[in-house]
Protein backbone atom coordinates (compact mmCIF):
# COMPACT_ATOMS: atom_id res chain seq x y z
CA UNK A 1 0.00 0.00 0.00
CA UNK A 2 1.05 3.42 -0.31
CA UNK A 3 0.14 5.66 2.14
CA UNK A 4 0.32 9.85 2.56
CA UNK A 5 0.84 10.68 6.17
CA UNK A 6 0.27 14.54 6.44
CA UNK A 7 2.08 17.01 9.52
CA UNK A 8 5.36 17.10 10.09
CA UNK A 9 5.61 16.85 14.28
CA UNK A 10 7.09 14.62 16.87
CA UNK A 11 3.75 12.29 16.63
CA UNK A 12 4.39 12.20 12.65
CA UNK A 13 7.92 10.96 13.24
CA UNK A 14 6.37 8.19 15.13
CA UNK A 15 3.69 7.58 13.11
CA UNK A 16 5.87 7.65 10.32
CA UNK A 17 8.40 5.18 12.43
CA UNK A 18 5.04 2.53 12.79
CA UNK A 19 3.28 2.77 9.77
CA UNK A 20 6.83 2.03 7.95
CA UNK A 21 6.59 -1.32 10.38
CA UNK A 22 3.99 -2.61 8.51
CA UNK A 23 4.21 -5.36 6.06
CA UNK A 24 1.43 -3.94 3.98
CA UNK A 25 3.62 -0.67 3.65
CA UNK A 26 4.81 -0.25 -0.09
CA UNK A 27 5.97 2.90 0.23
CA UNK A 28 5.50 5.87 2.61
CA UNK A 29 5.23 9.75 1.52
CA UNK A 30 5.29 12.30 4.20
CA UNK A 31 3.54 16.13 3.62
CA UNK A 32 6.06 17.73 5.20
CA UNK A 33 7.76 16.06 7.84
CA UNK A 34 10.83 16.61 8.93
CA UNK A 35 14.72 15.57 8.38
CA UNK A 36 13.56 12.35 11.19
CA UNK A 37 10.10 11.08 8.80
CA UNK A 38 13.15 11.46 6.03
CA UNK A 39 14.53 8.27 7.01
CA UNK A 40 10.66 5.65 6.55
CA UNK A 41 9.53 7.30 3.19
CA UNK A 42 9.73 10.49 0.70
CA UNK A 43 9.42 13.96 2.59
CA UNK A 44 6.98 15.97 -0.19
CA UNK A 45 6.71 20.00 0.38
CA UNK A 46 3.20 20.46 0.52
CA UNK A 47 2.35 22.32 3.64
CA UNK A 48 -0.38 20.15 5.63
CA UNK A 49 -2.78 22.31 5.58
CA UNK A 50 -2.69 22.38 1.71
CA UNK A 51 -5.79 20.43 0.89
CA UNK A 52 -6.05 20.82 -2.95
CA UNK A 53 -2.55 19.94 -3.71
CA UNK A 54 -2.25 17.54 -1.16
CA UNK A 55 -5.43 15.51 -2.87
CA UNK A 56 -3.97 16.47 -5.89
CA UNK A 57 -0.62 14.80 -4.74
CA UNK A 58 -2.43 11.78 -3.32
CA UNK A 59 -4.34 11.49 -6.90
CA UNK A 60 -0.87 11.32 -8.85
CA UNK A 61 0.76 9.23 -6.29
CA UNK A 62 -2.24 6.59 -6.31
CA UNK A 63 -2.03 6.80 -2.53
CA UNK A 64 -4.18 4.22 -0.98
CA UNK A 65 -4.65 5.66 2.66
CA UNK A 66 -4.25 9.29 3.61
CA UNK A 67 -3.53 9.58 7.68
CA UNK A 68 -3.93 13.13 8.99
CA UNK A 69 -1.67 13.92 11.60
CA UNK A 70 -2.87 17.34 12.96
CA UNK A 71 -6.25 18.85 14.15
CA UNK A 72 -6.03 22.08 11.49
CA UNK A 73 -6.29 19.62 7.97
CA UNK A 74 -8.97 18.13 10.38
CA UNK A 75 -10.69 21.06 11.12
CA UNK A 76 -10.38 22.37 7.35
CA UNK A 77 -11.87 18.85 5.80
CA UNK A 78 -8.92 16.98 4.84
CA UNK A 79 -10.73 13.77 5.51
CA UNK A 80 -14.20 15.23 3.35
CA UNK A 81 -11.77 16.41 0.67
CA UNK A 82 -9.75 13.27 0.35
CA UNK A 83 -12.87 10.95 0.65
CA UNK A 84 -14.93 13.01 -2.38
CA UNK A 85 -11.35 12.04 -4.62
CA UNK A 86 -12.12 8.48 -3.50
CA UNK A 87 -9.46 8.23 -1.84
CA UNK A 88 -9.46 6.58 2.00
CA UNK A 89 -8.61 8.99 5.09
CA UNK A 90 -7.67 8.44 8.54
CA UNK A 91 -9.29 10.95 10.88
CA UNK A 92 -12.56 12.43 11.63
CA UNK A 93 -14.67 14.73 8.60
CA UNK A 94 -14.72 18.23 9.39
CA UNK A 95 -18.26 18.20 10.79
CA UNK A 96 -16.87 15.67 13.70
CA UNK A 97 -13.48 17.20 14.04
CA UNK A 98 -15.72 20.48 15.28
CA UNK A 99 -15.26 17.90 18.48
CA UNK A 100 -11.64 20.00 18.99
CA UNK A 101 -12.29 22.99 16.86
CA UNK A 102 -14.83 24.26 17.96
CA UNK A 103 -15.37 24.01 22.61
CA UNK A 104 -18.45 25.27 22.31
CA UNK A 105 -19.98 22.64 19.90
CA UNK A 106 -17.97 20.15 22.35
CA UNK A 107 -19.90 21.25 25.49
CA UNK A 108 -23.45 21.21 23.33
CA UNK A 109 -22.11 16.97 23.08
CA UNK A 110 -21.47 16.60 26.17
CA UNK A 111 -24.67 18.14 27.94
CA UNK A 112 -26.46 16.71 25.64
CA UNK A 113 -25.32 13.04 26.37
CA UNK A 114 -24.32 13.99 30.52
CA UNK A 115 -21.22 13.21 29.97
CA UNK A 116 -18.97 14.62 33.23
CA UNK A 117 -17.55 18.35 32.68
CA UNK A 118 -16.97 21.56 34.31
CA UNK A 119 -20.16 23.60 34.41
CA UNK A 120 -19.63 26.14 31.74
CA UNK A 121 -20.71 29.34 30.09
CA UNK A 122 -20.48 30.36 26.39
CA UNK A 123 -20.03 34.03 25.69
CA UNK A 124 -19.46 36.46 22.38
CA UNK A 125 -20.01 39.40 23.88
CA UNK A 126 -17.30 40.87 26.25
CA UNK A 127 -19.62 42.75 28.56
CA UNK A 128 -21.87 39.65 29.33
CA UNK A 129 -18.37 37.97 29.73
CA UNK A 130 -16.99 40.28 32.50
CA UNK A 131 -20.24 40.09 34.36
CA UNK A 132 -20.45 36.65 34.84
CA UNK A 133 -17.06 36.42 35.52
CA UNK A 134 -17.35 38.83 38.45
CA UNK A 135 -20.13 37.49 39.58
CA UNK A 136 -18.04 34.23 39.94
CA UNK A 137 -16.20 33.95 43.42
CA UNK A 138 -14.52 30.76 42.78
CA UNK A 139 -11.56 30.51 40.30
CA UNK A 140 -12.60 29.74 36.84
CA UNK A 141 -11.20 28.75 33.18
CA UNK A 142 -11.27 31.09 29.79
CA UNK A 143 -10.93 29.35 26.60
CA UNK A 144 -11.15 30.42 23.19
CA UNK A 145 -13.74 28.24 21.67
CA UNK A 146 -11.66 27.65 18.84
CA UNK A 147 -7.77 26.73 17.70
CA UNK A 148 -5.25 28.33 19.17
CA UNK A 149 -2.15 25.61 19.20
CA UNK A 150 -2.87 24.71 22.55
CA UNK A 151 -3.04 28.38 24.09
CA UNK A 152 -5.99 29.53 23.93
CA UNK A 153 -6.91 28.27 28.26
CA UNK A 154 -6.24 30.67 30.79
CA UNK A 155 -6.73 28.99 34.24
CA UNK A 156 -6.95 31.84 36.57
CA UNK A 157 -7.29 31.93 40.25
CA UNK A 158 -8.59 35.35 40.54
CA UNK A 159 -11.80 36.88 39.11
CA UNK A 160 -9.77 39.95 37.82
CA UNK A 161 -7.17 37.61 36.23
CA UNK A 162 -10.45 35.99 34.17
CA UNK A 163 -11.72 39.19 32.99
CA UNK A 164 -8.56 40.25 31.79
CA UNK A 165 -8.14 36.97 29.58
CA UNK A 166 -11.18 37.59 28.21
CA UNK A 167 -10.63 40.99 27.16
CA UNK A 168 -7.54 39.83 25.54
CA UNK A 169 -9.83 37.18 23.59
CA UNK A 170 -12.77 39.05 23.02
CA UNK A 171 -11.56 42.60 22.53
CA UNK A 172 -8.08 42.55 21.80
CA UNK A 173 -8.22 39.83 19.17
CA UNK A 174 -5.61 37.68 20.56
CA UNK A 175 -6.45 34.40 19.07
CA UNK A 176 -8.70 35.69 15.85
CA UNK A 177 -11.64 34.14 14.68
CA UNK A 178 -10.56 31.41 17.17
CA UNK A 179 -11.54 33.67 20.17
CA UNK A 180 -15.22 34.69 18.77
CA UNK A 181 -16.90 32.45 21.18
CA UNK A 182 -15.26 32.02 24.63
CA UNK A 183 -16.41 29.38 27.00
CA UNK A 184 -15.89 30.59 31.03
CA UNK A 185 -15.91 27.06 33.19
CA UNK A 186 -15.45 25.99 36.80
CA UNK A 187 -11.59 25.22 37.28
CA UNK A 188 -10.81 21.75 38.27
CA UNK A 189 -8.73 19.76 40.61
CA UNK A 190 -6.73 16.83 40.26
CA UNK A 191 -4.60 14.97 37.75
CA UNK A 192 -4.71 14.86 34.52
CA UNK A 193 -4.55 12.10 32.25
CA UNK A 194 -4.60 11.58 28.48
CA UNK A 195 -7.03 8.59 27.08
CA UNK A 196 -6.47 7.60 23.43
CA UNK A 197 -8.82 5.26 21.45
CA UNK A 198 -9.75 4.09 18.02
CA UNK A 199 -13.39 4.76 16.52
CA UNK A 200 -14.49 3.25 13.52
CA UNK A 201 -17.71 5.20 14.11
CA UNK A 202 -19.41 2.22 16.17
CA UNK A 203 -16.45 0.13 18.00
CA UNK A 204 -14.13 1.69 20.28
CA UNK A 205 -10.94 0.16 20.97
CA UNK A 206 -9.11 1.79 23.80
CA UNK A 207 -4.94 2.36 23.60
CA UNK A 208 -2.48 2.53 26.96
CA UNK A 209 -2.79 5.59 29.33
CA UNK A 210 -0.55 7.98 28.96
CA UNK A 211 0.08 11.55 30.80
CA UNK A 212 1.24 15.40 29.35
CA UNK A 213 3.19 17.61 30.72
CA UNK A 214 1.84 20.83 29.78
CA UNK A 215 3.61 23.68 31.25
CA UNK A 216 7.66 24.75 30.56
CA UNK A 217 8.75 24.88 34.25
CA UNK A 218 9.48 21.97 36.61
CA UNK A 219 6.50 21.18 39.04
CA UNK A 220 4.22 22.47 36.60
CA UNK A 221 4.84 26.00 36.69
CA UNK A 222 4.78 28.43 34.26
CA UNK A 223 3.41 29.03 31.09
CA UNK A 224 1.24 26.27 29.22
CA UNK A 225 3.21 24.38 26.16
CA UNK A 226 2.61 22.16 23.47
CA UNK A 227 3.62 19.51 25.78
CA UNK A 228 7.00 19.27 27.60
CA UNK A 229 6.86 15.20 27.87
CA UNK A 230 4.71 12.13 28.33
CA UNK A 231 4.62 8.87 30.16
CA UNK A 232 2.77 5.92 29.36
CA UNK A 233 0.72 4.32 31.13
CA UNK A 234 -0.20 6.33 33.42
CA UNK A 235 -0.46 4.66 36.79
CA UNK A 236 -3.19 6.94 38.64
CA UNK A 237 -5.69 5.48 35.88
CA UNK A 238 -6.55 1.86 37.47
CA UNK A 239 -8.19 -0.36 35.24
CA UNK A 240 -11.76 0.53 37.42
CA UNK A 241 -11.03 4.31 36.43
CA UNK A 242 -10.45 3.14 32.28
CA UNK A 243 -13.69 1.29 32.36
CA UNK A 244 -15.33 4.42 34.33
CA UNK A 245 -13.72 6.62 31.60
CA UNK A 246 -14.74 4.17 28.99
CA UNK A 247 -18.69 4.24 30.40
CA UNK A 248 -19.12 7.79 30.80
CA UNK A 249 -17.45 9.46 28.39
CA UNK A 250 -15.93 7.59 25.47
CA UNK A 251 -19.41 5.56 24.67
CA UNK A 252 -21.98 8.20 25.21
CA UNK A 253 -19.84 10.95 23.32
CA UNK A 254 -19.54 8.06 20.01
CA UNK A 255 -23.36 7.82 20.29
CA UNK A 256 -24.19 10.89 21.01
CA UNK A 257 -21.86 11.87 17.52
CA UNK A 258 -24.23 9.20 15.64
CA UNK A 259 -27.37 11.09 16.97
CA UNK A 260 -25.69 14.22 15.89
CA UNK A 261 -25.88 12.93 12.22
CA UNK A 262 -21.56 13.34 12.81
CA UNK A 263 -20.29 10.10 12.97
CA UNK A 264 -16.70 10.02 14.43
CA UNK A 265 -13.91 8.29 12.95
CA UNK A 266 -10.10 8.04 13.49
CA UNK A 267 -8.38 8.73 17.14
CA UNK A 268 -10.54 10.13 19.63
CA UNK A 269 -8.42 11.80 22.72
CA UNK A 270 -9.88 13.35 26.08
CA UNK A 271 -8.27 14.65 27.93
CA UNK A 272 -9.20 13.98 31.65
CA UNK A 273 -8.92 15.84 35.24
CA UNK A 274 -9.45 13.17 37.90
CA UNK A 275 -10.99 14.98 40.36
CA UNK A 276 -12.49 13.65 43.40
CA UNK A 277 -16.10 13.44 42.01
CA UNK A 278 -14.69 11.56 39.63
CA UNK A 279 -13.06 12.15 36.25
CA UNK A 280 -14.15 15.09 33.77
CA UNK A 281 -13.37 16.03 30.48
CA UNK A 282 -11.06 18.97 29.99
CA UNK A 283 -11.08 19.06 26.44
CA UNK A 284 -11.23 16.71 23.59
CA UNK A 285 -9.04 15.95 20.73
CA UNK A 286 -9.35 14.74 17.44
CA UNK A 287 -6.36 13.40 16.48
CA UNK A 288 -3.03 11.23 18.09
CA UNK A 289 -1.63 13.92 20.96
CA UNK A 290 1.53 15.23 20.78
CA UNK A 291 3.84 14.25 22.59
CA UNK A 292 1.53 11.44 23.97
CA UNK A 293 1.83 9.44 20.98
CA UNK A 294 5.62 8.89 21.25
CA UNK A 295 5.51 6.94 24.40
CA UNK A 296 2.60 5.19 23.29
CA UNK A 297 3.51 4.28 19.82
CA UNK A 298 6.81 2.82 21.93
CA UNK A 299 4.95 0.35 23.82
CA UNK A 300 2.31 -0.52 20.72
CA UNK A 301 2.97 -4.05 19.38
CA UNK A 302 1.05 -5.01 16.05
CA UNK A 303 0.80 -3.12 12.74
CA UNK A 304 -0.71 0.30 13.12
CA UNK A 305 -1.48 0.63 9.39
CA UNK A 306 -3.76 -2.29 9.63
CA UNK A 307 -5.53 -0.76 12.24
CA UNK A 308 -6.14 2.42 10.29
CA UNK A 309 -7.54 0.88 7.34
CA UNK A 310 -10.37 -0.76 10.21
CA UNK A 311 -11.07 1.96 10.86
CA UNK A 312 -11.59 3.78 8.00
CA UNK A 313 -13.41 0.31 6.79
CA UNK A 314 -15.45 0.20 9.88
CA UNK A 315 -14.65 -3.14 10.86
CA UNK A 316 -12.39 -2.10 14.15
CA UNK A 317 -14.09 -4.62 16.18
CA UNK A 318 -11.94 -7.55 14.38
CA UNK A 319 -8.59 -5.69 15.43
CA UNK A 320 -6.53 -7.21 18.16
CA UNK A 321 -3.65 -5.44 19.46
CA UNK A 322 -0.59 -6.18 22.37
CA UNK A 323 1.15 -3.73 24.03
CA UNK A 324 5.03 -3.93 25.78
CA UNK A 325 4.25 -4.14 29.43
CA UNK A 326 7.03 -1.74 29.77
CA UNK A 327 6.37 1.96 30.37
CA UNK A 328 8.35 4.74 27.99
CA UNK A 329 8.71 7.88 28.73
CA UNK A 330 9.30 11.19 26.43
CA UNK A 331 11.77 14.06 27.32
CA UNK A 332 10.66 17.04 24.64
CA UNK A 333 14.17 19.25 24.20
CA UNK A 334 12.40 22.67 23.19
CA UNK A 335 14.39 25.59 21.73
CA UNK A 336 15.28 28.36 24.44
CA UNK A 337 12.62 31.01 24.82
CA UNK A 338 9.94 28.36 24.23
CA UNK A 339 6.96 28.97 24.50
CA UNK A 340 7.73 32.75 24.08
CA UNK A 341 10.30 33.81 20.86
CA UNK A 342 13.10 31.58 20.13
CA UNK A 343 15.74 31.18 17.47
CA UNK A 344 16.46 28.89 15.06
CA UNK A 345 19.06 27.40 13.40
CA UNK A 346 21.08 25.98 16.31
CA UNK A 347 22.95 23.12 15.43
CA UNK A 348 22.03 19.73 16.94
CA UNK A 349 24.77 17.56 18.28
CA UNK A 350 24.74 13.58 19.58
CA UNK A 351 21.92 12.63 17.49
CA UNK A 352 23.27 9.77 16.21
CA UNK A 353 25.23 8.21 19.54
CA UNK A 354 21.75 8.84 21.90
CA UNK A 355 19.80 7.26 18.82
CA UNK A 356 22.22 3.99 18.90
CA UNK A 357 21.17 3.06 22.94
CA UNK A 358 19.09 0.25 22.94
CA UNK A 359 14.86 1.04 23.09
CA UNK A 360 15.74 4.78 22.57
CA UNK A 361 14.05 6.81 20.23
CA UNK A 362 15.21 10.04 19.22
CA UNK A 363 11.52 11.91 17.60
CA UNK A 364 12.23 14.88 15.45
CA UNK A 365 10.04 18.05 16.07
CA UNK A 366 10.89 21.00 15.23
CA UNK A 367 14.08 20.45 13.08
CA UNK A 368 15.60 20.88 9.58
CA UNK A 369 18.65 19.82 7.85
CA UNK A 370 21.42 22.46 6.72
CA UNK A 371 24.48 21.83 4.58
CA UNK A 372 24.44 17.99 6.00
CA UNK A 373 23.68 19.08 9.76
CA UNK A 374 20.55 18.93 11.79
CA UNK A 375 19.98 22.26 12.89
CA UNK A 376 16.69 23.45 15.31
CA UNK A 377 13.51 24.90 13.10
CA UNK A 378 10.80 24.91 15.79
CA UNK A 379 9.58 25.03 19.82
CA UNK A 380 9.71 22.05 20.62
CA UNK A 381 12.79 20.35 18.74
CA UNK A 382 13.27 16.43 20.01
CA UNK A 383 11.02 14.06 21.67
CA UNK A 384 13.36 11.54 23.24
CA UNK A 385 11.82 8.68 24.39
CA UNK A 386 12.80 5.29 26.10
CA UNK A 387 11.67 2.06 26.96
CA UNK A 388 12.48 0.45 30.10
CA UNK A 389 11.34 -2.27 33.16
CA UNK A 390 10.02 0.70 35.26
CA UNK A 391 9.05 3.80 35.07
CA UNK A 392 12.04 5.24 36.89
CA UNK A 393 13.96 2.80 34.66
CA UNK A 394 12.46 4.48 31.27
CA UNK A 395 12.84 7.93 33.02
CA UNK A 396 16.65 7.08 33.80
CA UNK A 397 17.18 5.72 30.11
CA UNK A 398 15.61 8.75 28.66
CA UNK A 399 17.47 11.14 30.36
CA UNK A 400 20.66 9.04 29.62
CA UNK A 401 19.74 10.03 25.84
CA UNK A 402 18.96 13.79 26.41
CA UNK A 403 22.39 14.28 28.17
CA UNK A 404 24.06 12.75 24.73
CA UNK A 405 22.06 15.08 23.02
CA UNK A 406 22.93 19.29 23.13
CA UNK A 407 22.34 22.39 21.15
CA UNK A 408 22.59 26.02 22.57
CA UNK A 409 19.89 26.82 24.54
CA UNK A 410 18.37 23.87 24.56
CA UNK A 411 15.23 23.33 27.06
CA UNK A 412 13.78 20.48 29.04
CA UNK A 413 12.27 19.47 31.92
CA UNK A 414 13.96 17.36 34.67
CA UNK A 415 11.33 15.99 36.54
CA UNK A 416 9.43 14.07 33.47
CA UNK A 417 7.48 11.30 34.94
CA UNK A 418 7.74 11.98 38.46
CA UNK A 419 4.21 11.89 39.10
CA UNK A 420 3.80 8.74 37.87
CA UNK A 421 6.56 7.42 40.21
CA UNK A 422 4.60 9.20 42.97
CA UNK A 423 1.70 7.30 42.40
CA UNK A 424 2.62 3.84 41.61
P1 LIG B 1 -7.35 22.26 27.18
O1 LIG B 1 -6.63 22.72 25.93
O2 LIG B 1 -8.80 22.61 27.24
O3 LIG B 1 -7.04 20.85 27.57
O4 LIG B 1 -6.62 23.05 28.35
C1 LIG B 1 -5.22 23.06 28.48
C2 LIG B 1 -4.86 22.83 29.92
O5 LIG B 1 -5.50 23.78 30.75
C3 LIG B 1 -5.30 21.48 30.45
O6 LIG B 1 -4.40 20.47 30.15
C4 LIG B 1 -5.41 21.77 31.93
O7 LIG B 1 -4.15 21.71 32.53
C5 LIG B 1 -5.89 23.18 31.98
N1 LIG B 1 -7.37 23.24 32.10
C6 LIG B 1 -8.28 23.29 31.10
N2 LIG B 1 -9.53 23.31 31.59
C7 LIG B 1 -9.42 23.28 32.92
C8 LIG B 1 -10.36 23.28 34.01
N3 LIG B 1 -11.68 23.34 33.80
N4 LIG B 1 -9.89 23.23 35.25
C9 LIG B 1 -8.56 23.21 35.49
N5 LIG B 1 -7.62 23.20 34.53
C10 LIG B 1 -8.02 23.24 33.26
N1 LIG C 1 -0.49 16.81 24.23
C1 LIG C 1 -1.67 17.54 24.06
C2 LIG C 1 -2.11 17.66 22.67
O1 LIG C 1 -1.65 16.96 21.79
O2 LIG C 1 -2.97 18.47 22.42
Amino acid sequence: MKVLLVGSGGREHALAWKLAQSKKLDHLYIAPGNPGTAAFGTNVEISDTDIDNLVEFARAKQIDLAVIGPEDPLAAGAVDAFAAAGIKAFGPSAAAAKLEADKAFAKQIMRANSIPTAESRMFTDFKDAKAYIASRDEAVVVKAAGLAKGKGVFVCDEPSEAILAAERIMVDGLFGDAGRVVVVEDKLLGQEASILAFVDGRSIYVMETAQDHKPIGEGDTGDNTGGMGAYSPAPIVTDKLLAQIVREVLVPTVDGMNRNETPYKGVLYAGMMLTQGGPRVLEFNVRFGDPETQPILMRMKGDLLEVMLAVCEGRLDQVSLDWDKRPAVCVVMASGGYPGSYEKGKVIQGLEEAGKMDDVMVFHAGTAKRDGEIVTSGGRVLGVTALGETIARAKARAYEAVDKISFEGATYRRDIADKALKSS
